[in-house]
């Protein structure tokens, strides 16, 4: 009996990683291709993918958003937790990020599950028609839009969908008073879970995976 809190060291980090990861050899080459094409390096862990991937799967998700879409990693660990027929809608402002989600989508055989939107994500949901409903909404864009990301969210999501924000342990900073490391992206982080965590309409964890991912569940 215990209320003992376990802190996840680089070895235990390692361990998750060798038992539970959503990584194969197509996500291996897409971090790679990646890496030569001078992305950063800051998609999801394969471990952060196998969470996604239960969580998307408990729920029978169909239709997912994403905002922020870097290199498509996590929009294939997503849409290979879908049926044929889901769809992954990718919204990423880089346009050359664009067309390598489109050339790894199709590389991973999932071409027709993933839909890119180029643009700035504010921008393409106010486009974006309300309907169909999403059964899971991924935010994974820039920090400081997070509560305007969550908004605007909020509305596309169905009953006993998911709203899933990442980073939201900001770099291990989270619970620093006055952050020094990156404190307009921390304060960001932490507004956010604030806000989420006091939202009548959810339900809300955390999943210190990764960089810590808020999972919230609409009532
Ligand atoms: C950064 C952004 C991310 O979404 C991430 O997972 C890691 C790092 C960044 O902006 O530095
Ligand atoms: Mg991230």
């Amino acid at each position: 009996m215990s209320a003992t809190f376990t802190p996840v060291t680089e070895p235990i980090a390692a361990y998750i990683e060798t038992l539970f990861s959503a990584e194969d050899e197509i996500l291996r080459q897409l971090r790679q291709e990646a890496a030569a094409a001078g992305m950063p390096a800051i998609h999801i862990s394969g471990a952060q993918g196998a969470v996604l991937q239960v969580l998307l799967m408990a729920i029978g998700a169909e239709r997912v958003l994403e905002i922020g879409s870097l290199g498509g990693y996590s929009a294939i660990v997503m849409a290979r937790a879908l049926p044929p027929t889901g769809k992954v809608v990718c919204v990423e402002i880089n346009p050359t990020y664009c067309a390598f989600i489109e050339r790894q989508a199709t590389r991973a055989g999932l071409a027709d599950r993933i839909e890119v939107r180029c643009g700035a994500a504010l921008e393409v949901l106010d486009q974006l028609p309300m309907e169909p409903l999403f059964d899971a909404v991924f935010i994974d864009a820039d920090k400081p839009n997070y509560g305007n990301y969550l908004e605007r969210c909020y509305g596309r999501v169905r009953s006993g969908g998911l709203i899933i924000a990442d980073n939201t342990l900001a770099w291990g900073h989270i619970a620093e008073q006055n952050p020094t490391f990156e404190p307009a992206n921390v304060q960001a982080l932490q507004e956010y879970n604030r806000r989420i965590a006091a939202h009548p309409g959810l339900r809300t964890a955390m999943i210190p995976t990764g960089d810590g991912m808020t999972v919230a569940i609409k009532r």
